[in-house]
């Protein structure tokens, strides 16, 4: 067994005997409206793993300032992201949900991570790349450090597991070798575990409506390329509808399917929220035109996104419950993190007189 996995079985073991599989962290940032990547990538399976772990869900405030936000705009959408997690079925009174900001241990470990981290580790994160885009003399500091404020959130609680889509796999890595580096330098082998990414389901990339080679994002310029949690059932219908595909009939095996981007992402979708696999609806569909695949997989989202978006509605219309739940989290998470922080601060020698 290497070193690595030995040291994450270490940390399992408190959770084991409590009959629980270890420790989520996981968050979500408050920049835009979230959409079905988001909560078939990362909010459903949140709700999945409450059973087995013991959960820290998070709204991650710190980080969506990297880039520019309207605080009034900020302030209500990390109320929303709180609400769509209740929404989707999170026990905020048996498990954690919270705002990162409310937590000092997070920005405090980031700065430690920062000297831990190294420039070339930073400087191969594609994600950086792809935001800064060609005006990157132009972009905040904090875009660039992000990632090590993302270790900070997961080791803060010493989190053994990490549930994400695909797109955060990177950055979970860095997470890793952050970990290693500093259990390392500092000779505390077992301080921080191997954090483990769970990426799973059908639907650990979902893909633009309007470019199945474009992954769906909150910052897309077109609203058809996203179906957005609070979507009603006639703009769910009609973002379907519009969903680009290919003049063909729909794919008689997966693997034809995973030829033709669009196509592919539908099925993934359909999977995904009928809790099935690609498998069962390509031979389901197999031949027949996308209008009727479209109209089925239009009643399917309505059914399953509709209820969530009416509760988030209503939790957003009297938002004094979804404070409280992110006021109690926010005590309990500083509780957890506070005395990991004293005891990295004392492994890195810093002096309380
Ligand atoms: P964010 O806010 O971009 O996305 C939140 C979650 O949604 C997943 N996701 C997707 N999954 C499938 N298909 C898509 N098109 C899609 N788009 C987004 C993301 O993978 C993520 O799981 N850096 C993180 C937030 C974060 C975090 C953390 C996550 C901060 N600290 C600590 C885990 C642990 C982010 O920007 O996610």
């Amino acid at each position: 067994m290497s070193d690595a996995k030995a040291a994450t079985n270490a940390h399992l073991a408190p959770y084991q005997a409590r009959g629980l599989k270890g420790r989520i962290f996981s968050g979500v940032q408050p920049t835009g409206n979230l959409h079905l990547g988001n909560y078939l990538g990362a909010i459903r399976n949140f709700v999945a793993l409450q059973d087995s772990y013991e959960c820290i869900y998070c709204v991650v405030d710190l980080h969506a300032i990297t880039v520019w936000q309207d605080p009034a705009e900020l302030a209500k959408q990390t109320r929303e992201i709180a609400a769509a997690y209740l929404a989707a079925g999170v026990d905020g009174s048996k498990h954690i949900v919270f705002n990162q900001s409310s937590v000092p241990a997070h920005a405090q470990l980031a700065w430690v991570f920062n000297c831990v981290a190294r420039l070339g580790w930073l400087n191969r994160m594609t994600q950086f790349k792809e935001k800064a885009g060609k005006d990157r003399e132009n972009v905040s500091t904090g875009l660039y450090a992000y990632p090590n404020l993302m270790a900070a959130d997961i080791l803060a609680y010493k989190a053994t597991h990490v549930p994400v889509g695909e797109d955060q796999k990177q950055h979970l890595e860095l997470t890793r070798d952050i970990a290693i580096k500093f259990n390392n330098d500092f000779g505390v082998p077992d301080f921080f575990p191997i954090t483990e990414p769970l990426i799973f389901g059908e639907a650990t990339r979902v893909m633009s409506l309007r470019d199945g080679t474009k992954k769906m994002s909150k910052s897309d310029p077109s609203d058809y390329s996203r179906i957005v949690l609070t979507d009603d059932a006639d703009a769910i219908a009609q973002k379907i509808r519009k969903a680009k595909t290919d003049p063909l009939p729909m794919p008689d095996t997966v693997a034809d399917a995973e030829k033709r981007p669009e196509a592919d992402n539908l099925l993934g979708i359909y999977a995904a929220l009928s809790d099935s696999s690609k498998e069962d609806i390509v031979s389901a569909f197999a031949g027949q035109q996308f209008s009727a695949f479209k109209s089925a997989l239009t009643d399917l989202a309505v059914a399953k996104l509709g209820p969530m978006g009416a509760e988030m509605q209503r939790l957003m219309a009297d938002p004094g419950h979804v404070d409280a739940v992110m006021r109690d989290g926010a005590a309990r998470a500083h509780a957890l993190a506070q005395p990991i922080l004293d005891e990295v601060y004392r492994t890195v020698g810093f002096l309380r007189p």
